[in-house]
């Protein structure tokens, strides 16, 4: 059973579903995972002797894995609180940012290694009330501690087996990609009620550890999913599929299901049931395409 990767990041599957992935990517050798989150099911599944391909648009995931997953020493350069002016300074983006923290994100943001940044992605999250990315809730010398706390734990999850090949992008100015996958894990943005929480609540945060210049988040609506997936079944190659999915979402998953088997068998399906709501995996085969 693999240990669960912790960064204070919503979404992402709980242990129960993480062990149903790791059990079912067993042997696979080359795995893609197209919306690669903190990484989580990638750790799941990490091995010697595999290469996993992954992509996400935001700069956060690509700081974890370049910067802890990938790296082979613990490099920071973080000695103290120290502060600059940059984007959180002049935009704030969070409800009560005081000028330290911003200050501090700042200077951590221009001046940290990759390995430094991933661990202020974390302890930005858990700096805002309840972890929801609207309002701020610390003060600078409690972030600094929670970025402190990340430092340590994220020094453990350096140096991960097999081959990472992480891509800080949208995966479907990728496609088509001619791979033949052993396997393909999908984990697709949710949508609560209009939009996607990345697009959303992951903007500020984003803007803060890019300094305003990173790619544009792509956002996702209740008719985005039919689209996506079928660009994303068109356009990549391999028969197995492990598709995961939530409950309260839209579409639901019945509706899921549906789009889904236009594509692909369901081979086995698993819910697991926690907190009053459900994680699904399902594993599909892909059908052939006429
Ligand atoms: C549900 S999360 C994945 C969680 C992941 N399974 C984990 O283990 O941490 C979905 C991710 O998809 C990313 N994303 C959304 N649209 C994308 C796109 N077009 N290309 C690549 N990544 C995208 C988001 O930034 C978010 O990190």
């Amino acid at each position: 059973m693999a240990d669960i990767y912790k960064a204070g990041f919503v979404g992402g599957a709980v242990q129960d579903a993480l062990d149903w992935i790791e059990e079912k990517s067993e042997g696979d050798k080359r795995i893609l995972v197209p919306f690669a989150g903190i990484g989580r099911s990638t750790m799941a599944m990490a091995r010697a002797g595999k290469t996993i391909t992954s992509f996400d648009t935001m700069h956060y995931p690509a700081c974890i894995y370049r910067g802890v997953f990938c790296a082979t020493e613990v490099e920071s350069r973080v000695d103290k609180i120290r502060y600059s002016k940059g984007w959180a300074f002049e935009n704030r983006g969070y409800k009560n940012l005081d000028d330290r923290c911003a200050g501090f994100m700042d200077w951590v943001a221009i001046n940290g290694t990759e390995f430094d940044k991933a661990c202020l992605g974390s302890a930005m999250v858990r700096s805002t009330i309840m972890g929801r990315m609207m309002s701020w809730g610390s003060n600078v010398e409690q972030l600094y501690a929670k970025f402190d706390k990340q430092r340590e734990y994220n020094a453990d999850w350096i140096n991960q087996p097999g081959k990472l090949d992480h891509h800080e992008g949208n995966v479907f100015d990728s496609l088509p990609d001619e791979t033949e996958y052993d396997l393909i894990c999908i984990d697709p943005p949710k949508v609560l009620t209009y939009s996607d929480v990345y697009s959303l609540n992951f903007r500020v945060h984003h803007e803060i550890l890019t300094q305003g210049q990173g790619a544009k988040l792509p956002k996702w609506n209740r008719r985005s999913m039919a689209p996506n997936m079928r660009k994303l079944f068109q356009e990549t190659k391999g028969n197995k599929i492990l598709f995961m999915y939530v409950s309260r979402v839209i579409p639901d998953i019945t509706d899921l299901k549906r789009l889904l088997t236009q594509f692909a068998e369901i081979e086995e399906e698993e819910e697991f049931y926690h907190n009053g709501r459900s994680d699904y995996g399902l594993l599909l085969r892909r059908k052939e395409m006429t």
